[in-house]
């Protein structure tokens, strides 16, 4: 809706030249900080899904766990997170992506998630796509199927979409 749209525009404050010269960093921070835009964004997101046919809500570390764990409580799913290389104690499986200076590595515990299980993935921002990728990838590996893929703010500029392609991206923003 429209008010939603003015209200992370409002909320979600820009940083320039952060963490780099040129680059405009969306800071969430103080959406976070406001109860009622908290709340209309966990809504907002989780508002989309039937319960019944989400099992688990995946947060992509570390901004996408403080979204996702909310929305798992509201579809009553589990949540699971898929975290940076190093983070997790058990298994896992492992993916990597490229930056614009070298590769990043997420990972997912091998039995976080049963066969069959259907998964929403949700981060904050989606820019050029390559943690959204490797994500999907994760699951497909642990046999999950993604129902969905939601973010608060896509960076059309990025082209981040045309990296998920397959599944069904769903963005409350788009910048
Ligand atoms: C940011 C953001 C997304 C990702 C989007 O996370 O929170 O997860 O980048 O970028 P992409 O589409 O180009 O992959 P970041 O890796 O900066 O870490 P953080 O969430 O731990 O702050
Ligand atoms: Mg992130």
């Amino acid at each position: 809706p429209q008010n939603l749209t003015a209200l992370i525009e409002q909320c979600v404050r820009e940083i320039p030249d952060y963490p780099k010269p040129g680059v405009m960093f969306k800071d969430i921070t103080p959406l976070l900080a406001d109860p009622k835009a908290f709340a209309a964004v966990v809504e907002a997101v989780a508002g989309a899904y039937e319960p019944s046919a989400v099992d688990y809500v995946i947060g992509l570390e570390a901004r996408g766990f403080i979204l996702a764990a909310p929305v798992a409580l509201e579809l009553a799913a589990g949540f699971v997170p898929i975290r940076k290389a190093g983070k997790l104690p058990a298994r896992t499986f492992r993916e990597s992506y490229d930056l614009e200076y070298g590769t990043a590595t997420i990972e997912m515990h091998t039995d976080a998630i049963a066969p069959g299980s259907r998964v929403l993935i949700v981060d904050d921002v989606l820019a050029t796509g390559g943690t959204g990728r490797a994500a999907v990838e994760l699951v497909r590996r642990a046999g999950g199927t993604v129902v969905g893929f939601s973010v608060l703010m896509e960076l059309a500029f990025l082209k981040g979409r045309e990296k998920l392609s397959d599944v069904e991206l769903r963005t409350l923003t788009t910048v």
